[in-house]
């Protein structure tokens, strides 16, 4: 056994859709000025399902990457967080376990806990690898955000994964100890089980998130956390990358700073480049934040890292983070910028269509149409059972 000192991220790889529509084809559908998703909610494009994509095709596609660069053998626990479950009962995660050939001698569950779900993940998986380092634990965070057409949540759709390999002495981002944590029964966001679109109350999420930055950062404080002045950046979970400069403004004022805009801009603005164009990717967001940012700012070695996730609902974690000596050397840049740019675009209409399509729950026979050119596909569903297949 390893005498392990740090524990936290070892690698991290995303994937995204088939598919993208535009926020202009979107504005141009429903009149609203353009400035209204370009300025006001920060989003340019969302990341749009094929047919035969899903959160499990989107988790093995981001998943893959890692089992191809580390191997699998040392893998012996999945967690897969999702708010947008496709079974009941079986975890998505143990689809993704067959689809990447993962070993038998391994765990697999599925959490859920709204946007928060893969935090609590990555903190589970590091209490698993300090118990036994020569353990890694695969997370992944795989979401598709879907709210009901032509409502005030339409714009704040998008879908992605993102897969981190959890482990001693990581390659990328050490996470600390200390932690600061907030939970509050609000009705701001929710799923009931009978529906595929969440419900939500809007201005009623804001406020809740942002009560849930002020709570869990005033927990942060109590259990000995660095502060303010200490962070090199602020990754923050992004429905819509405005939401990210307003918790940052919110935070700063909670904590008696002056709120800056170029301060705010220096913290935030390389956080936001990949959820600008892929859109709200519930659970994944926060992580992709750290992706874009990882890729982006110049060397942030032993720079501290704040990391703010927050989950409808509500739950809330502030913890901290810091880029490991030589992490630039273990970036996936390229593939992230490919997963993005390879997106096909889609009129309205078609992104309509996509919006719309369902599988009839009569136990028959239905196979999907071949759209996805991702490394796996949902190829039907037979008598109730989901069929993946690798491409
Ligand atoms: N040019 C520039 N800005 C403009 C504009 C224009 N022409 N027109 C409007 N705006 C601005 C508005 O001033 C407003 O900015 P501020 O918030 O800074 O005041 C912004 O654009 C949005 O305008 P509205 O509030 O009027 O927009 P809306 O009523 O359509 O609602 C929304 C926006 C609440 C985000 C809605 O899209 C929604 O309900 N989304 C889903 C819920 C959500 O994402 N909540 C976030 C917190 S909850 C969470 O984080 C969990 C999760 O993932 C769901």
């Amino acid at each position: 056994m390893s005498n392990a000192a740090s524990f936290g991220i070892h690698d991290l790889s995303f994937a995204t859709t088939e598919y993208v529509l535009s926020h202009a084809a979107l504005a141009e559908y429903n009149g609203t000025e353009i400035g209204k998703y370009h300025i006001g909610i920060g989003q340019r494009s969302m990341s749009v399902c094929a047919a035969d994509e899903d959160i499990v095709t989107l988790g093995a596609a981001a998943a893959a990457p890692i089992i191809a660069r580390h191997g699998s053998e040392r893998i012996r626990t999945v967690v897969f967080a999702t708010e947008s479950s496709i079974d009941q009962a079986k975890s998505a995660g143990i689809y993704v376990h067959s689809l990447l050939g993962l070993q038998s001698a391994c765990r697999v569950v599925e959490l859920k806990q709204a946007c928060y779900g893969a935090t609590a993940a990555l903190q589970f998986a590091i209490g698993l690898v300090r118990r036994d380092p020569d353990q890694q634990v695969l997370v992944i965070a795989s979401d598709v955000s879907k709210y009901e057409l032509d409502s005030p949540g339409e714009a704040t759709q998008g879908a992605a994964a993102v897969a981190m390999l959890v482990s001693a002495d990581p390659a990328l981002v050490c996470i600390e100890n200390a932690s600061g944590l907030f939970t509050a029964d609000v009705m701001d966001f929710w799923r009931p089980n009978y529906r595929t679109t969440a419900l939500v109350d809007g201005q009623e999420s804001v406020e809740a998130y942002l009560q849930a930055v002020a709570g869990s950062w005033k927990d942060y404080g109590e259990q000995g956390g660095r502060t303010l002045d200490e962070f090199a950046a602020f990754c923050y979970h992004q429905p819509f990358t405005k939401m990210a400069y307003k918790a940052h403004r919110h935070l700063l004022d909670h904590a008696g700073h002056s709120a800056d805009q170029a301060d705010i801009e220096h913290a935030i603005g390389q956080t936001v480049a990949y959820n600008t164009s892929i859109g709200n990717s519930y659970t994944a967001s926060v992580y992709l934040a750290l992706a874009a940012l990882l890729d982006q700012a110049d060397d942030l070695t032993d720079r501290p890292i704040g990391f703010l996730s927050y989950g409808s609902g509500s739950v809330a974690e502030f913890f901290a983070g810091t880029a490991v000596p030589g992490y630039r050397e273990h970036l996936r840049t390229a593939a992230n910028l490919a997963a993005i740019a390879r997106r096909k675009p889609v009129d309205h209409a078609r992104y309509r269509e996509l919006h719309e399509w369902s599988f009839p729950a009569d136990g028959g026979d239905h196979p999907t149409p071949q759209q996805t050119t991702g490394p796996f596909r949902l190829a039907g569903v037979s008598g109730h059972k989901r069929i993946y297949q690798a491409r």
